[in-house]
C-alpha cells in the first residue's frame, strides 16, 4: 500500500515534470521517460540517504546505483542547463515554488492591524501564498512602528515580502467620527503599498506584474492567483459573503463583457465590487501615479470605485473565474475570540506570543 502510494506520487511528479519540460521548451529527447524518471527519483532519494523507502521494483537497481553512490549523487545535484532531476525534486517539494523569470509577479497588498487573531490570520494567508509562484507580499501594518510579532512571522515564512507600516491617525479611525472625516480601515496602508510600488519598480522594466488587495480575513483559492496572473488592465470576479448576500458578482453579457453589478446595495456605483474582487495590471498602476484610494469623503461602498475610476472604464474589465460563474474568494471573517477570563489576573502568561 505504501509502495503503491509512493508509486502514484512518483507518476504524478513525472506528469508534472513533463508539463514543466514542455513549458521550458525542452526537446522530447531531452526529457526522461517514465521508467527513467522513476529510477532517477529512486537514485536521488537513495543517494540523499532519504528515509523514504525505494519502491520494490526499483530496489535492485537503486541499490546497484548506491554502489556507485558518489557518482550518482553528483549526477543528481550537478549544475545542468536542462531541468535536472534534483531541480525537479526541489521544485516539487519547495514552498514557495521556484521563482520564474517568465511568469508575471503578483504583488499582493495586505493591510493588517494588531488584534488577538492577527497572527492566526497571517499564518493562514502565509500557508496559502506559499503555494503560489512569483508572489510578492506587501504587508502594511496600521501601527507607529513595525511590530515584532509581524516582523518575526514574515521572516519565518520564506515568502518574498516587503514589510511596511503607517498609522491611521487615532482621531480619524474611530467609528464615532462622522463619515466625511473618517478614514476607512486599511486605506492609508493600501495607498502606502501603491506608493512603494511606484517608487521601487522601474516602469520601463519588461517584467510583468499584477496588483491585488488581499485583506487578512479572507479565504483564497489557489486558482484565483492563476486567474489574475495575466491581467491586461483590470480583471474581476465574484466574491462570496459580502453585501448581505451569498455572493456579489459582476454581470456578464453574451459577449463576455461586464455590463453591471449583481448586488443589492447600490448597484449603480461605478464599480460595485469588493476589494477582493479585482486585480490591476502593474503597468497601469505605475503609469497613473495620481491614482490612489481617496482618503476622505468617500461614501460607504465607494472605496473601490475611488481607485478604479482613475484607472479603468467598465469596458476595460476582464471577467475571470469562468465568466464570473465560479467563487474563488470568500470574505470569511474570523470570529472575535471571547477572552473574558483574561481579566482574572495571572491566569495566562502575558509573554506567550499568540
Ligand atoms: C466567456 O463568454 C464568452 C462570450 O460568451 C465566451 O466567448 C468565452 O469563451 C467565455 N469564457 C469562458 C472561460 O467561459
Amino acid at each position: 500500500m505504501i509502495t503503491h502510494a509512493f508509486d502514484l506520487a512518483v507518476v504524478n511528479s513525472w506528469l508534472e515534470y513533463r508539463l514543466d519540460a514542455k513549458r521550458a521548451n525542452l526537446q522530447t529527447k531531452d526529457t526522461l521517460d517514465r521508467l527513467h524518471f522513476k529510477m532517477n527519483v529512486a537514485q536521488c532519494l537513495h543517494a540523499d540517504n532519504s528515509l523514504i523507502p525505494v519502491p520494490k521494483d526499483n530496489r535492485t537497481r537503486a541499490s546497484k546505483a548506491h554502489q556507485r553512490g558518489f557518482q550518482l549523487h553528483e549526477s543528481c545535484v550537478t549544475e545542468n542547463k536542462r531541468i535536472t532531476m534534483a531541480n525537479q525534486m526541489r521544485y516539487i517539494h519547495q514552498r514557495p515554488p521556484t521563482w520564474s523569470d517568465t511568469l508575471p509577479t503578483l504583488h499582493v497588498i495586505t493591510p493588517t492591524y494588531r488584534r488577538p487573531v492577527q497572527k492566526a490570520e497571517l499564518t493562514r494567508l502565509t500557508n496559502t501564498f506559499l503555494h503560489v509562484p512569483n508572489l510578492h507580499w506587501l504587508v502594511v501594518e496600521d501601527s507607529v512602528q513595525k511590530t515584532a510579532i509581524v516582523s518575526r512571522l514574515l521572516e519565518n515564512t520564506g515568502l518574498n515580502y516587503t514589510h511596511l507600516n503607517v498609522e491611521t491617525p487615532e482621531n480619524l479611525k474611530t467609528q464615532k467620527k462622522p463619515k466625511n472625516v473618517r478614514i476607512p480601515r486599511g486605506t492609508m496602508q493600501r495607498n502606502l503599498a501603491l506608493r512603494w510600488l511606484r517608487e521601487n519598480i522601474n516602469p520601463n522594466s519588461s517584467r510583468k506584474g499584477v496588483v491585488y488587495f488581499a485583506d487578512d480575513d479572507n479565504t483564497y483559492s489557489l486558482e484565483l492567483f492563476e486567474e489574475m496572473r495575466w491581467t491586461h488592465k483590470a480583471s474581476v470576479w465574484p466574491v462570496a459573503f459580502v453585501g448581505g448576500l451569498r455572493y456579489e458578482s459582476p454581470k456578464i453579457n453574451s459577449q463576455g463583457k461586464v455590463f453591471g453589478w449583481r448586488t443589492v446595495f447600490d448597484p449603480h456605483r461605478p464599480f460595485a465590487i469588493d476589494m477582493a474582487g479585482f486585480a490591476v495590471n502593474l503597468q497601469l498602476i505605475l503609469g497613473k501615479p495620481q491614482a490612489y484610494f481617496k482618503l476622505k469623503g468617500v461614501k460607504g461602498g465607494y472605496q473601490e470605485s475611488s481607485l478604479l475610476q482613475d484607472l479603468v472604464t467598465l469596458s476595460d474589465l476582464e471577467p475571470k473565474a469562468a465568466n464570473c460563474t465560479k467563487i474563488l474568494v470568500w470574505h470569511t471573517r474570523t470570529e472575535r475570540p471571547l477572552l473574558v477570563n483574561e481579566g482574572k489576573k495571572g491566569f495566562t502568561n502575558g509573554s506567550m506570543e499568540v
